[in-house]
C-alpha cells in the first residue's frame, strides 16, 4: 500500500508542478487571453492551451479523489476522534457510504457554483 501511496503522491507531485507551468506560461509569457490572436507557445495557441489546462486540472482532480479515498479511514478517524470527540467509530461500509456521499455533496457544490456563473454571463455586445 505504501507502494501505491509514494506513486500517487509523486504523481501527483507532478502533476501539480505540471499545472504551475501551464499557468504560470500562459500568465507571463502570453498576452492577456483577449489580445492572444495570432500568438503561439509550443505552435499552441492560448484557446487550445486553456483545453489543456482544464485537461490537467482534471487529471489532478482524479488523482487528488484517489489520494483522499486511500486516506479516508485516516480522515474518519481524525473527524470522529479530534473533531467530534466520539468514542464510536464507523465502520468500513459506513465509512464508503459516508465518502460517497461527501464526494457527492462537492460534486453539487461545484454544480451549483456554475450554475450561478449562468446568471451572470454576459455575451459581448454587437461591433457597432
Ligand atoms: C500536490 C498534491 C499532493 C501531494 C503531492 C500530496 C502528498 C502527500 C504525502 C506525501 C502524504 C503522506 C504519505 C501518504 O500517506 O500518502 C500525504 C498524506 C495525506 N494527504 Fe496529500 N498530497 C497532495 C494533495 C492533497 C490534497 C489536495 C488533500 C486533501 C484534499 C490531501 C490529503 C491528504 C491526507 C488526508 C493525508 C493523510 C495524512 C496523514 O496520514 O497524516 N493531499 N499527501
Amino acid at each position: 500500500m505504501s507502494v501505491i501511496n509514494f506513486w500517487l503522491d509523486f504523481a501527483l507531485l507532478v502533476v501539480f508542478m505540471l499545472m504551475g507551468w501551464e499557468a504560470a506560461s500562459l500568465q507571463f509569457l502570453l498576452p492577456p487571453p483577449t489580445l492572444s490572436a495570432g500568438w503561439t507557445l509550443f505552435g499552441l495557441t492560448y484557446d487550445q492551451w486553456r483545453d489543456i489546462q482544464f485537461g490537467t486540472l482534471c487529471l489532478f482532480a482524479f488523482g487528488v479523489v484517489f489520494h483522499v479515498m486511500l486516506h479516508w479511514n485516516w480522515v474518519c478517524s481524525v473527524v470522529t476522534a479530534q473533531i467530534l470527540r466520539t468514542k464510536e467509530r464507523p465502520d468500513e461500509g459506513k465509512q464508503t457510504i459516508i465518502g460517497v456521499a461527501t464526494l457527492i455533496v462537492l460534486l453539487h457544490v461545484i454544480g451549483a457554483g456554475v450554475i450561478l456563473s449562468l446568471f451572470f454571463v454576459h455575451a459581448a455586445p454587437p461591433p457597432p
